[in-house]
């Protein structure tokens, strides 16, 4: 299989991304594929560089058998140089990654989550952070059917 670098992008890098990257990297061990494929997360805005995931979406997550350990940290056109695949989470992530797109090749790695989803029809990962129980619950059951579909790509080397 070819190798993939893959970062995954919210607003905060504090509930949506730091979800993706906790399943899908829960996911990519248990299939043994972790040496071929890098994960990461990053946020658009920097308000909470430094901090742990949000302690709901811990919690949540934690329940899944996801532990969520990562520390936020600010998207930088860098993040071009580094990954290969882009993952983001709604159509303000998306333009605010492009608009960093410092020419065509860094565009093409933009994607969005809800490309990979298999059994969920939703346009967009919705931002959990003002919901209740129920939105990060409904972000996790998108992500983790997403990461599915991530990972199915990557190994038939649609991607
Ligand atoms: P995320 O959620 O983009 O999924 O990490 C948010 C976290 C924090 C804020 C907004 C969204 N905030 O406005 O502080």
């Amino acid at each position: 299989m070819k190798e993939y670098k893959v970062l995954f992008v919210c607003l905060g890098n504090i509930c949506r991304s730091p979800a993706a990257e906790g399943i899908f990297r829960a996911m990519v061990k248990a299939e043994r594929l972790d040496d071929k494929i890098t994960i990461d997360s990053a946020g658009t805005a920097g308000y909470h560089t430094g901090d742990l995931p949000d302690s709901r979406m811990r919690r949540h997550a934690s329940r899944r058998g996801y532990t969520l350990d990562s520390m936020a940290r600010r998207f930088t056109s860098n993040d071009f140089d580094k990954f290969d695949i882009i993952v983001v989470m709604d159509d303000n992530n998306y333009r605010d990654v492009m608009r960093l797109a410092p020419d065509l090749e860094a565009e093409k790695k933009v994607h969005r989550m809800v490309e990979f989803s298999q059994h969920f029809v939703h346009d967009h990962i919705p931002d959990p952070y003002y919901s209740g129980a129920e939105g990060f619950e409904l972000v996790l059951d998108l992500l983790e059917d997403a990461c599915e579909g991530l990972l199915r790509k990557m190994k038939d080397s649609e991607l």
